[in-house]
């Protein structure tokens, strides 16, 4: 089998060469299949899922195994990029044994190679325990979807020095813990560089300034599909609603004025 571009253990020299990585999140084969094509380093099979496509208001009800089916299709799709797997609500917090069972099913199940997990403090332990079994495992601090309920909305985090502190401290034991890689959400800029810094593992901002090792978005988010979300971190790199919105009047009104199908796409 031919070797990846990139392994999970190589970011760290990544970020020594000061390559920034590149990361979107992704749902499907086909369009893994586009971003791996593209170069895209790292494609995050996101708990974001369970909103976007599945239209809810939060993350909190994805579930294993809408996880495992959504990283199988894109492992399916991806030659070079690597992948990690949202470890979804519930499916690590409870103990540390589960953390490991669920994180070994979306390894062994889907191909990919990595699983993200929210929070510090009280992940550390679990960090540790995961790396100690071969399992890759990217931290997520700042605006960490799953506490959305605690945390009262989706805000910037870490505005005070005490919380900016804290998440100083949960990123440093994080990476100690073992840590591959942090994603780093919804925070001011200067504690992203800050946070980055003081790392030797990449940090992955989304949010949270030009400071970080490299940057995610939310692909349907910056191909301009979830016309509605317009938070000031994102930019559109297209219009995608707009030219789905026009294919499919179009083909509305050629049906109902019999202009489709025409002799070229019928069969003698
Ligand atoms: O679920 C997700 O898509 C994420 C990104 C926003 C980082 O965690």
């Amino acid at each position: 089998m031919a070797e990846r571009a990139l392994s999970m253990p190589d970011l760290t020299a990544r970020k020594k060469a000061g390559e920034k990585l590149v990361v979107l999140t992704c749902y499907d084969a086909l369009f893994a299949r586009m971003l791996d094509a593209a170069g895209i380093d790292m494609l995050l099979v996101g708990d974001s899922v369970h909103q976007l496509l599945g239209g809810n208001a939060n993350t909190l009800g994805a579930t294993l195994d809408q996880m495992i089916y959504h990283a199988a299709a894109v492992r399916r799709g991806t030659t070079n990029a690597l992948i990690v797997v949202d470890l979804p609500f519930l499916s690590y917090q409870a103990s540390i044994e589960d953390a490991i069972r669920n994180s070994g099913r979306v390894l062994a199940e889907t191909g990919c190679h990595a699983v993200k997990l929210e929070g510090g403090g009280a992940m550390v332990p679990t960090v540790q325990a995961l790396v100690d079994r071969g399992i890759p495992v990217v931290g997520h601090l700042g605006l960490t979807p799953q506490s959305i309920n605690q945390l009262g909305g989706y805000r910037v985090q870490g505005r005070t020095n005490a919380i900016a502190d804290a998440l100083h401290e949960d990123a440093v034991d994080l990476e100690g813990a073992g840590a591959s890689a942090i994603v780093l959400e919804l925070v001011p800029q200067e504690l992203g560089r800050s946070i980055s810094s003081a790392l030797r593992i990449p940090t992955i901002g989304i949010g949270a300034g030009p400071g970080c090792d490299g940057q995610v978005l939310v692909l349907h988010d910056m191909l301009g599909l979830n016309a509605d979300f317009t938070p000031k971190f994102l930019k559109r790199y297209a219009d995608l609603a707009g030219t789905v919105s026009s294919a499919v009047r179009e083909y509305a009104a050629e049906v109902r004025a019999g202009t489709y199908p025409d002799a070229s796409h019928s069969f003698d």
